[in-house]
């Protein structure tokens, strides 16, 4: 009888994620992204191929220049006269999608200046907007709390975030968030939840370190970890506290992922 009633159960929950991926797809989606450097656009793609979503790059009249002291200052004086860059018209029109995978870099803790700009430019109201964002160290959290207020009227779902550093887990990642929200058909194993924080080890200031040493800010002192293991590698949730410009402290969540048999990485700032 158990034996019945778990095999209806689970016959149950197929249909039911089946169902759920196909009322996803049948939606129009558009990929709608900007990257300067190509790390944006290498999700971007991954989210296509495996989607099958049209795609659009967001273009600028005056691209920024790639260098990283000249991108930053023409975006303080772009700042200081409250102006944005203006974008290329786009080949597609946004109102024909239900879905729009949103791509941007984080520039100064938040999206990039063109997606200002697209957002005073274009409705999203009534879509479901998925975001995605790369980044030096993170930034994903703050974005889409920017996203939500900037665009009330828009279904915000959770979104993806990778460091420039970790491109090489992009289609990997990308796999995993696709299907773990249903916008694909196929199933992942759950992960599991963190254990609570206890104060780091010696052992586990060594992953920190191996794992942040390199990164070209300071990034602060691992203070307590929790931890979780997964198929492929043993993953750390570090309390990080580290004094700002200002001298105040702060605290912030440090991701750090060891693969099996690999070398530690610092996966994403959470401030
Ligand atoms: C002007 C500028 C500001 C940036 N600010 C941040 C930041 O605040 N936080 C961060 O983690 N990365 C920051 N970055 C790094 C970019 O987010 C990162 O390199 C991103 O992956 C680039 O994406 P792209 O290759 O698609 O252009 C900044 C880069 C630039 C050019």
């Amino acid at each position: 009888m158990k034996k019945i009633l778990l095999l209806a159960v689970s016959a149950l929950m197929s249909v039911f994620c089946v169902a759920q991926t196909k009322n996803v797809t049948k939606q129009k989606a558009l990929v709608l992204y900007y990257s300067q450097t190509g790390t944006t656009k290498a999700v971007a793609d991954e989210i296509r191929k495996r989607t099958g979503a049209d795609i659009q790059s967001i273009d600028l009249d005056k691209p920024y220049d790639g260098d990283f002291q000249a991108t930053i200052a023409r975006c303080q004086e772009e700042k200081s006269k409250g102006v944005l860059p203006t974008l290329k018209p786009f080949a597609v029109a946004v109102k024909n999608y239900d879905v729009i995978y949103l791509g941007y870099p984080i520039w100064f803790g938040t999206y990039a200046p063109p997606i200002e700009a697209l957002l005073k430019k274009e409705s999203f109201e009534g879509k479901t907007l998925v975001h995605f964002c790369t980044f030096g160290s993170g930034g994903l959290e703050e974005s889409v709390k920017a996203l939500k207020s900037s665009l009330p009227k828009a279904k915000v779902n959770s979104g993806y975030g990778v460091r420039t550093a970790r491109k090489n887990a992009i289609p990997v990642e990308v796999d995993r968030f696709l299907k773990e929200n249903g916008f694909v058909a196929g199933k992942v194993d759950a992960l599991p939840d963190y254990s609570a924080q206890k104060p780091v080890t010696e052992a586990e200031k060594t992953i920190f370190n191996t794992a942040c040493g390199d990164y070209q800010f300071p990034l602060g002192t691992p203070v307590t970890v929790g931890k979780r293991t997964t198929k492929n590698s043993t993953d750390y949730k570090y309390t990080v506290q580290s004094r700002g410009m200002d001298g105040k402290e702060s605290t912030s969540t440090i991701l750090v992922t060891v693969p099996n048999g690999g070398k530690a990485e610092f996966t994403r700032v959470i401030r």
